[in-house]
């Protein structure tokens, strides 16, 4: 079994440049599958309020919702190292609230570290959190919990100038002491600049092929999520087609009575049989 890596090891990656791997996961199944498959990282996305819950966006998902979540997680990837993602209005209002809240997902689900959404303007918080012990990724450039500001789910930093607000975000977000940044929805040249500028690794969800990981959330690359997939996913299975194909041929066969057959049923020991029939009878 791998050893389950920290934060230092990330660094490492960082300046050997070994790529690091990194997906979604919300459930315990989901967990026990990614470290099979070896992955360095799993973040517990406020993307399950799409991915798992059906909602339209991750606005409504609460921190309680996170906290199951990523606790079934844990238990499914005990060593791997597992994110919690702070939900919409969950760290926005107060430093205090922000920090209690960061520290729930390490108490409560025995996170190994948080993700929060916002450069600039959410350095504060950053710092606060980094300064009770708590482990913190940025996540800039596309943040859907903003959605509503940025006038939808858009790729960022498209012309120079947003480019530079964007690089300005990922600087407040290292001074601030994260340890991590995730970019999302930004052009490759961006990607690669900031790669190349911060010190601290830099994961990619859309941001080209020059950061230090890649981040794909699970329910688009098992091709499971179907209400819309963005440019920068790669499908590398259909489980929806699968799933789906399975469940018809059971619908199939419970209506044709092929299932069940002998071998799904329990035997009765032999000679009670005709006990119980005699019995029935009394
Ligand atoms: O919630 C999530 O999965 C995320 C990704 C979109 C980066 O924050």
């Amino acid at each position: 079994m791998a050893k389950k890596k920290s934060v230092l090891d990330f660094y490492e990656m960082k300046k050997k440049g070994e790529k690091i791997t990194f997906l979604t996961a919300y459930d315990f199944p989901t967990a026990q599958f990614a470290e099979a498959a070896g992955l360095d990282m799993l973040l517990v996305g406020d993307s399950l309020g799409m991915c798992v819950y059906g909602y339209s966006g991750t606005v409504p998902v609460v921190m309680d919702q996170m906290i199951f979540h990523a606790d079934a997680v844990r238990r499914g990837a005990p060593n791997t190292f597992v994110i919690g993602d702070m939900p919409f209005m969950s760290y926005q209002s107060s430093l205090e609230k922000a920090v209690e809240n960061a520290g729930r997902f390490l108490k409560e689900a025995e996170c190994d570290a948080i993700k929060l959404e916002g450069g600039v303007r959410i350095a504060p918080q950053i710092k606060a959190i980094v300064e009770a012990g708590i482990v913190v990724m940025g996540h800039i450039g596309l943040t859907p919990q903003s959605s509503g500001q940025l006038g939808g789910h858009k790729a960022q930093g498209r012309t120079a100038k947003t480019a530079r607000l964007v690089v300005q975000d990922a600087l407040a977000v290292q001074q601030a002491g994260a340890q991590m940044i995730l970019l999302e929805a930004i052009p490759p040249e961006v990607g690669k600049y900031i790669t190349e500028t911060l010190d601290i690794p830099v994961l990619s969800i859309g941001a080209g092929p020059h950061c230090d990981g890649q981040l794909l959330i699970v329910s688009d690359a098992i091709g499971q999520f179907q209400a819309f997939t963005p440019k920068f996913v790669k499908k590398y299975a259909n489980v929806a087609e699968t799933v789906t194909g399975a469940m018809k041929d059971y619908v199939a066969e419970v209506r044709t009575g092929e299932f069940p057959k002998a071998e799904h049923c329990y035997n009765m020991i032999a000679g009670e049989e005709e006990k119980f029939l005699k019995l029935i009878k009394k």
